[in-house]
């Protein structure tokens, strides 16, 4: 088993990585007669639920558990009353702790719950996906959509510990394994060179789903993740670098609408998009852009935008991004592989040229 710490004070918390870690009862920070309810959906819950509440039970804990709809679209403030009905029925106080079982859509409305039930409770993340195991359960960012944005309305809240049993990935389906790979590459590309040469040499164990690959990649994703969230924990400055490729992926997101590309396709299409913008530049060379193109190819990735959007489509969405300042869009970029930082005033054209470099020829 590997652990990794985020540092955050009294708040500090482990990430526990290894195979079957799910029925490992040491990694759960509870104890016999504690109160814990299960928030998972009918998908994760067919696979993992009757293993975690068996676990559970064996160390002693009283436990329930509900369940949420699947997908994007029910993360929302109806989900999170959901939560609350089944806490306040079943007569949860200040002292529960929530478990949130699943993938990043379950972590983030779990989160939000355990951030606001009776005004703060104890919540254990087990994400089941790559995306969650790599980013979205550790750093205690929390939220639901709003019909009017994407995660509008949530909170900062750290887990008091983050479990991550390898072996979920195996019932995952491929272009979700896939999807978190972006994510992946991702860090190697704004954080860490060494990270992503390991990368090149090992991207097909990582598709293949070999587990002593995936444990030693996850383990570094997370310390990076936790090396940034301790030194800017509500993102005032290093944390926005995780958003590489972002601004354009969410873009691709809005214009092709909810479950045609996921949130990771969309990613690896960006991430492609600010490095040839990075190259015209004069930081990366075309080179360092070729294998950023043919790492994200082998993880079957698109590093091409949609069919027929075009530069305006781009141009227009990204404006309403949040990171848009005084009208200016603020792009995250590459000095190097390995390096990245916050570009707040990328001439128009170049963004233009970049995106049509990365459009699609027959
Ligand atoms: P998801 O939670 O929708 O999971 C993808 C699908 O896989 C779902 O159908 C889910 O039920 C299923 N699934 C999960 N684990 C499984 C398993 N082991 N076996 C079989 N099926 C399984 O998607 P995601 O990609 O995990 O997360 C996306 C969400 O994460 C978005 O809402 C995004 O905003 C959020 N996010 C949050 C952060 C953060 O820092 N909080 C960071 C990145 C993304
Ligand atoms: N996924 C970006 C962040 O946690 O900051």
């Amino acid at each position: 088993m590997l652990c990794v710490n985020v540092e955050l004070k009294e708040r500090s918390y482990p990430i526990h990585i290894g195979a079957g870690l799910l029925t490992n009862t040491d990694c759960y920070p509870l104890k016999s007669g504690n109160k814990v309810m299960i928030v998972t959906n009918p998908t994760v819950a067919q696979h993992y639920l009757s293993t975690v509440t068996d676990t559970l039970e064996k160390i002693g804990c009283l436990v329930e558990h509900v369940l949420l709809p699947d997908g994007e679209q029910y993360k929302t403030l109806d989900s999170l009353n959901l939560i609350f009905t089944a806490l306040l029925k079943a007569n949860h106080g200040r002292d529960t702790t929530i478990v949130a079982l699943g993938g990043g859509v379950i972590g983030d409305v779990t989160g939000y719950a355990a951030a606001s039930y009776q005004r703060g409770v104890r919540f254990i993340q087990i994400p089941t996906t790559l995306l969650a195991q790599v980013d979205s359960s550790v750093g205690g960012k929390t939220a639901v959509n709003h019909e009017l944005g994407k995660n509008m309305i949530g909170a900062f809240y750290q887990p008091t510990a983050v479990i991550i049993d390898t072996l979920t990935l195996n019932t995952l389906p491929k272009r979700e394994v896939n999807a978190g790979l972006a994510e992946v590459i991702k860090y190697g590309a704004i954080l860490d060179f060494p990270f992503f040469q390991w990368l090149e040499q090992h991207i097909d164990n990582l598709v293949a789903l070999d587990q002593n690959a995936l444990q030693q990649c996850i383990a570094r994703c997370c310390q990076l993740k936790a090396d940034i969230v301790a030194r800017d924990e509500t993102e005032k400055g290093d944390r926005a670098l995780l958003n590489l490729g972002h601004t354009f992926g969410h873009a691709i997101e809005t214009h092709l609408g909810y479950g045609n590309w996921l949130h990771g396709e969309a990613v690896s299409a960006g991430c492609m998009m600010a490095a040839v913008l990075s190259e015209k530049l004069g930081d990366l060379t075309p080179h360092d852009v070729a294998r950023l193109e043919k790492l994200l190819a082998r993880a079957n990735l698109p590093t091409v935008s949609p069919d027929g959007m075009t530069a305006q489509d781009y141009l227009q969405l990204m404006m309403r991004d949040k990171k848009v300042l005084n009208g200016k869009l603020r792009l995250v970029l590459l000095k190097a592989l390995g390096q990245a930082y916050v570009a707040t005033d990328v001439p128009q054209e170049q963004v233009i040229e970049a995106i049509n470099r990365c459009t699609q020829v027959d």
